[in-house]
């Protein structure tokens, strides 16, 4: 009896290792085939961001002065933020924008912004076929880019521009994403003041600098010297990642010190207070990586007037935009 007892004892616990076992190996079989897809996939990232690497990288000794001038207003320029994103998707980018036919009638120009003093602008521009490239300071991210472009081109803003990260989102191995397609061709005339370029996942409110993802103080003390007014309750629309279209019109709309202020502060040196704001213990403030430029990424449906509460239903109901009075 005691001895059956074992051996029954010695079956469960023989089976249970097997099944421990074989739950283990095919753990591991599953571990290493999602290994081997992601290093192909890595690698593949890595070759496609190499291809050009050579032409594409200065030789140290040359100083790379490279600087195509703007010198007249066009109907329709695409502002690009570049730093390091791979060339075959931001050639993609600026092939597929070039490809909606909304634009296509109004012949956009390319102007890059290329905040990488090691890249080769010339390279860079024949690679993406660009119109325009210039070099810039790697300093205030994204936002910093978009205020240096408006400051010096205030007098010949075009008619609209897109102002968008070079690592954009919405797009796809097709081509534009559906949404982005859809603003562009379909949401977009002459009369859109500003447009969020960015999935409607990505529209929120704030109210008044705080949010449920983290709260920007310095939004309410922007709020009040653009506005001149306190920062009322109720919400305001706030659009992610800095993709959006704007016109000319509402970018005249607020004088030319106001973007010459904001980009002194996004520019600042690492000795500033404005580095000391606090985001979360994981983050530090860094000339290239300010706290203030996170606040602008912020602040764009607050500069060009489009900040009311609903823009997230207008943008799930297709009328993803305020208009010019024309
Ligand atoms: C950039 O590339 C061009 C063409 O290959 C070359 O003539 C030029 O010297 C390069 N410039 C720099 C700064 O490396
Ligand atoms: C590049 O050209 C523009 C004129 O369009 C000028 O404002 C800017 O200062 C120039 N940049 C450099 C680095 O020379
Ligand atoms: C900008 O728009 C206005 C009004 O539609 C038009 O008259 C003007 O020619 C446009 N500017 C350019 C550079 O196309
Ligand atoms: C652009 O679309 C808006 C909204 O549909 C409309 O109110 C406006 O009249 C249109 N403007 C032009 C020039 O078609
Ligand atoms: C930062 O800027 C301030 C004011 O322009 C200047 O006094 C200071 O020397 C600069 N610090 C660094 C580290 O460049």
């Amino acid at each position: 009896m005691k001895i059956k007892f074992q051996s029954t004892r010695l079956y469960l616990w023989h089976t249970f290792n097997m099944k421990k076992i074989i739950f283990v190996v095919s753990f591991l079989i599953i571990i290493s085939i999602e290994s081997i897809v992601n290093i192909t996939e890595w690698s593949n990232a890595f070759k496609s961001s190499t291809k050009y690497s050579e032409l594409l990288h200065s030789k140290s000794t040359e100083f790379n002065s490279y600087n195509d001038s703007i010198v007249l207003q066009t109907q329709f320029d695409i502002v690009l933020s570049y730093y390091s994103e791979d060339i075959d998707f931001v050639a993609q980018y600026i092939r597929s924008l070039r490809h909606v036919l909304t634009l296509k009638k109004l012949n956009p120009r390319i102007i890059v912004y290329n905040k990488n003093s090691k890249v080769n602008n010339s390279v860079l521009k024949l690679l993406l076929k660009a119109d325009i490239i210039q070099l810039l300071p790697n300093l205030g991210r994204e936002g910093g880019t978009y205020l240096y472009h408006i400051i010096n081109n205030y007098d010949i803003i075009a008619n609209h521009t897109i102002f968008s990260q070079a690592g954009v989102e919405g797009i796809t191995n097709r081509g534009l994403a559906d949404w982005y397609l859809d603003r562009l061709d379909k949401q977009f005339n002459s009369s859109v003041g500003y447009m969020p370029l960015i999935n409607n996942n990505m529209i929120t409110n704030y109210d008044c600098g705080s949010h449920r993802t983290g709260h920007f103080p310095r939004m309410v003390q922007v709020w009040s010297m653009l506005e001149q007014s306190l920062c009322p309750p109720g919400g305001q629309a706030v659009a992610f990642r800095g993709q959006f279209l704007v016109s000319g019109k509402r970018i005249r709309d607020r004088p030319l010190k106001v973007y010459k202020y904001l980009y002194e502060l996004i520019t600042v040196n690492s000795s500033h207070w404005l580095h000391r704001d606090i985001r979360s213990i994981f983050y530090k403030s860094t000339p290239d990586n300010p706290i203030f430029g996170h606040t602008v990424e912020r602040i764009w449906t607050i500069l060009f007037k489009c900040f009311k509460n609903d823009l997230y239903d207008r943008c799930k109901r297709r009328e993803c935009a305020c208009f010019d009075e024309s």
